[in-house]
């Protein structure tokens, strides 16, 4: 493969290669000797397989195996009780709709197609619910604590306040959909080596899982996940897919492929949970806030147990001395969920965000200046101060940009012909994390830089952002520096997620690069050089081809004595078409507030990337299930609306860019998540703004606006 290549800082490493088709996905590796695994699903929702007939399928041209619970490959993790992930193939018991039963593996795709339609089951079928409202409001349905209870000062103040509101607001499932379906390559060598191709949000996660269920050591197995077409969070876990196909590598012998359908994309991979909230808030006449009450329930699986940060924001993002918060996931007979962008944060937001604008409305104020009153000094939650925050210095850039004079506070007041017009404002936030990483530089008398770690990049740009970091430090031209990535047997890195990547992977990157150039300035003085020669020069005096070291970072005490966050804030203009209920996103723009701007190129993109997904997550985007048979029906591009061009205006993206003081060496924090969260409150809060009519429950279809009144 030829090198990522940067030519300047409005470039991407990796850019040519994607548009080119020379980026390898999993899928690509054609390794010599390939058979193609195709999963038979369950056609029934709960219940237990009584038959499983294989035998057609055996004798079927191409076939080498079919396993199932009935042969269970050998995977000794799956053999030990306890533990919660579904063992796939060493169980009869069905708990969704649409669970792998069977895998076919056959010297062709088409002929294990074939022989997958040739499986026979036969079940006992129980009684099911995959419907979360329905299983949220029965008293007898299961209900766990999702995060334990949360209470400052008052409980449910805003029950007493001078103004206060209280409502429900509506999260269905989302399907992340990314591009490039899931799905594994497995070779399985003697000696217990394993190579895997795989996509995957952490190839050292992947790799530690895979030595937990097949019971080899981690040096055995090496992890390959250079390229990754968009995760959002699905690739976060190592899913038992996944593991089906190790197993029918190992039991043949033999290198495994095994790709998803669009249609399995929905219930094997994880969604991002529905969620009911209720939201109070009590505020005096003047605006000030004296309650936040945030009530969630989200859904969860019957065989695993999923919770996320639905209720996070609500403890420290506004000035308020009484506030208590309630998390609890619900079981239904579904496909396990996973995080999806911005993972719980995002679902919590909507709520959050829309009240505060219903709250604003209450109290007749302009909702930028009740934001803006109600911002909060330090972190109350924590009781810390932040380690940087300039939420109002972003309001004013976005509320300039967006035009927000031009907004009028009485809902319904801007027409134009059939459109009436509106603005709406929201804040995102997420934790600024920093985890630990490994880089090793190779710096060469050639004048290149090398930099390696076992981390991915699904998409924001790593490569780059890395290269830019190293480009600066070493003050070497970014066309001379590699950055190596997504394979296991590189220094150790977190996995891709929870928008810490640039953070933490960016620190190593920094002070390897700072421990190379101190090697080098020891270097030059025992050869009597200038302190500022060149290291070119430096390693030739010193008969040196290369010096090479691997550093580890990761963040120290700072983190205890501030509350460490990006925010940002989404502004959206919007048109809603009178007679058909039709909403057309007219202009966003967002401002980022998440330290320095490394890759100006890249962060936009990750800005762009969210306002997008938090368009489709506002107007389209909604997994629908047929809840008597317990399957989706709008599986596939063509029902399950994601955006496209047609939907989105220009986006108008800006960054406060300085430096928080704290995080890390760059002073820059992460952007992946508050991209999307609170995006598609700003976009209820337009459409409220122009109609008068207020959307809880999403996706903000036209139907909705005609029906509410
Ligand atoms: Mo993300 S939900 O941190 O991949």
């Amino acid at each position: 493969m030829e090198k990522r290549i940067l030519k300047d800082e409005n470039d991407r490493v990796d850019g040519i290669f994607k548009v080119t088709g020379k980026a390898k996905y999993f899928a690509e590796y054609a390794l010599p000797g390939l058979t193609y695994g195709v999963l038979v699903t369950s056609t029934i929702t709960k219940g237990k397989i009584t038959t499983l007939n294989t035998k057609a399928a055996e004798k079927a041209p191409g076939v080498m195996a079919v396993l199932s619970h009935l042969n269970k490959p050998s995977a000794p993790g799956y053999e030990q009780d306890g533990g919660s992930p579904l063992k796939i193939f060493y169980t009869d018991k069905i708990f969704y709709n649409g669970q792998p039963i069977a895998m076919v593996v056959a010297n062709t795709f088409e002929r294990a197609t074939y022989a997958a339609s040739l499986v026979e089951a036969t079940y006992t079928k129980e009684q099911f619910n995959t419907d979360f409202d329905k299983a949220v409001a029965d008293a007898k349905a299961k209900k766990l604590q999702g995060q334990p209870d949360y209470k400052r000062g008052v409980e449910d103040a805003y029950k007493t306040a001078e103004v206060k509101i209280e409502e429900k607001y509506h999260l269905p499932i989302e399907t992340h959909n990314p591009m490039e379906l899931h799905g594994m390559i497995a070779d399985w060598r003697p000696n217990n080596q394993l190579t895997v191709y795989a996509k995957t949000q952490g190839v050292k996660a992947t790799q530690g899982t895979i030595a937990n269920v097949f019971k080899i050591p981690n040096e055995n197995i090496r992890v390959n996940s250079e390229f990754v077409g968009g995760g959002f969070g699905m690739a976060l876990r190592t899913w038992p897919v996944e593991i089906a196909t190790i197993m029918a590598s190992k039991y043949l012998g033999k290198p495994v492929k095994l790709m998803l359908t669009r249609m399995q994309m929905f219930t094997m991979v994880g969604n991002r949970p529905a969620a009911i909230q209720t939201i109070g808030l009590g505020a005096k006449k003047d605006g000030t806030l004296t309650g936040i009450t945030h009530l969630a329930f989200g859904e969860t699986s019957v065989y695993e147990n999923f919770t996320e940060g639905v209720v996070n924001m609500a403890k420290f993002m506004y000035q308020c001395d009484n506030v208590n918060t309630q998390y609890t996931v619900v079981p239904v007979d579904l496909g396990v969920p996973i995080w999806m962008r911005g993972p719980g944060e995002a679902t919590g937001a909507f709520a959050l965000e829309s009240a505060i604008d219903e709250m604003a409305h209450a109290l007749d104020m302009d909702p930028l200046e009740f934001r803006i009153k109600n911002d909060p000094e330090r972190d109350q939650q924590r009781n810390l101060p932040f380690s940087d925050k300039n939420i109002k210095e972003a309001y004013r850039i976005g509320a300039q940009k967006i035009g927000w004079n031009e907004r009028k506070n009485k809902p319904g007041s801007l027409i134009e012909g059939q459109w009436k017009t509106g603005y709406g404002v929201s804040i995102g936030v997420f934790n600024a994390n920093r985890g630990r990483a490994s880089v090793k530089g190779i710096l060469k008398a050639d004048g290149s830089l090398v930099l390696q770690s076992a981390t991915s990049d699904i998409g924001p740009g790593t490569g780059t952002g890395m290269t830019l970091i190293a480009s600066k430090l070493m003050n070497i031209p970014a066309d001379r520096i590699t950055f190596e990535l997504g394979d296991s047997s590189l220094p150790p890195a977190p996995s891709q997620g929870g928008s810490a990547t640039l953070s933490t992977v960016g620190s190593a990157v920094n002070d390897v690069c700072v421990a190379l150039k101190s090697t080098i300035a020891e270097l030059a003085a025992n050869a009597n050089m200038d302190a500022t020669s060149n290291f070119v020069e430096v390693l030739k005096k010193n008969n040196l081809p290369s010096v090479e070291m691997t550093k580890q970072s990761q963040a120290g005490k700072e983190r205890e004595a501030y509350s460490m966050y990006s925010f940002s804030i989404h502004f959206v203009k919007v048109k809603v078409h009178g007679l058909t209920g039709v909403v057309k996103v007219d202009k966003i723009v967002s401002v980022g507030d998440s330290g320095t701007i490394i890759s100006p190129k890249t962060a936009r993109s990750q800005m762009v990337g969210g306002a997008v997904g938090g368009v489709g997550m506002a107007l389209t985007e909604e997994s629908v299930i047929d809840h008597r048979y317990g399957r989706y029906i709008n599986n596939n591009f063509a029902d399950y609306h994601v955006p496209v061009n047609a939907d989105i205006p220009e986006i108008e993206v800006h960054f406060i860019n300085k430096p928080d003081p704290y995080i890390n060496p760059m002073g820059a924090k992460g952007m992946g998540e508050i991209a999307l969260i609170g995006f598609s409150a700003a976009v209820a809060n337009a459409v409220f703004n122009a109609t008068g009519k207020r959307i809880r429950n999403l996706p903000i279809t036209p139907d909705k606006i005609l029906a509410s009144t």
